[in-house]
């Protein structure tokens, strides 16, 4: 059977050596498609019984034109580029790899807001991380590598996430709060980590970043999408002391980096999960899923129905 890699932001090549490893050895055939166009991507597909793909946009017409494909897997945490109404109606099965590459997300959230405290590299005086509090919004897998990482730095945590059970988050050292407001009224440094859903896109914006405390700065390797873009501008207008860093360029990138110079910044792709080890974990987990479902229907981190 054919399992096809398509991705336009390509593994560390140790990453693919390994998936390759997986694939020969269960027996199936595998093709790697990096940087792909669309074109390719419909050609490639056309026999695949798995995919594998990382943040690249899997849609009906992609699924109409993979009439043997079974199984989608997502090297990665967030699914919102796959069509999950599209993939139920095809009769395709969508996992995603979790907690696979959310420790380099974690880490790259600190080098994020150290580069932020020490304006970033300009030889100027800047502040420290030790002392300051986080709130981490949403409690997933890289909210908790966040919180771990975190206590090292000796900052004070709080994290919202309706989901998790406050005594999950204490026993980790970590003080839950109920309300997003209290999140952002509490902290130095807010870090988000919720999916882009219909109920998340553009929910953060001016009313909750206006109530973060003196030189708050917000940062954001989740989805650009959770941001009011226009709401952000007018809070950093009217706040000269806030910042915002993201893990991503927002859409109106121009009219922040214009405005606001260094008080911004944005990676020109999505760098979060771009480790050797975050390429390796995801895409071998994504490669064995892949096979197992193949094989006998396992499903264990299905996120379609
Ligand atoms: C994820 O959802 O797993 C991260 O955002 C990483 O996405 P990427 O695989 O496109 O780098």
């Amino acid at each position: 059977m054919k399992i096809l890699v398509f991705t336009e932001k390509p593994f560390a090549p140790a990453a693919v050596k390994a998936i390759e490893n997986t694939v020969n050895a269960s027996g199936n055939e595998l093709e790697v498609v990096e940087g792909g166009t669309r074109e390719d991507f419909v050609a490639a597909i056309k026999d695949a019984e798995g995919l594998i793909v990382r943040s690249d946009k899997v849609d009906a017409a992609l699924m109409d034109a993979a009439p043997k494909l079974k199984v989608i897997v997502r090297a990665g945490a967030g699914y919102d580029n796959i069509d999950l109404q599209a993939a139920t109606d095809h009769k395709i099965c969508v996992m995603n790899t979790p907690g696979q590459n959310s420790n380099a997300v974690a880490e790259l959230v600190f080098g994020m807001m150290v580069m932020m405290c020490r304006n970033q590299y300009n030889g100027k005086s800047g502040s420290e991380l030790k002392g300051k509090s986080l709130g981490i919004y949403a409690f997933g897998q890289v909210g908790r590598n966040v919180a771990r990482i975190a206590k090292g730095f000796n900052m004070n945590i709080e994290a919202l996430d309706l989901f998790v059970p406050d005594a999950v988050m204490e026993a980790e050292g970590v003080k839950p709060v109920h309300d997003v407001n209290d999140l952002f009224a509490n902290n130095d440094f807010v870090s988000l980590h919720i999916p882009a859903t219909k109920e998340t896109k553009g929910s953060i914006g001016y009313d909750l970043v206006m109530k973060m405390p003196k030189n708050g700065v917000l940062v954001n390797t989740a989805r650009k999408e959770v941001i009011d873009e226009a709401g952000l501008i007018k809070a950093l207008e009217e706040r000269p002391d806030l910042r915002y860093v993201s893990d991503i360029k927002p859409d109106t990138a121009e009219e922040f980096e214009q405005k606001f110079a260094s008080r911004v910044f944005f990676t020109p792709k999505k760098m979060g999960a771009q480790t050797a080890e975050a390429n390796f974990n995801a895409g071998v987990a994504a490669a064995e899923q892949v096979i197992a479902y193949l094989k006998d229907g396992w499903n264990k981190y299905q996120v379609n129905k």
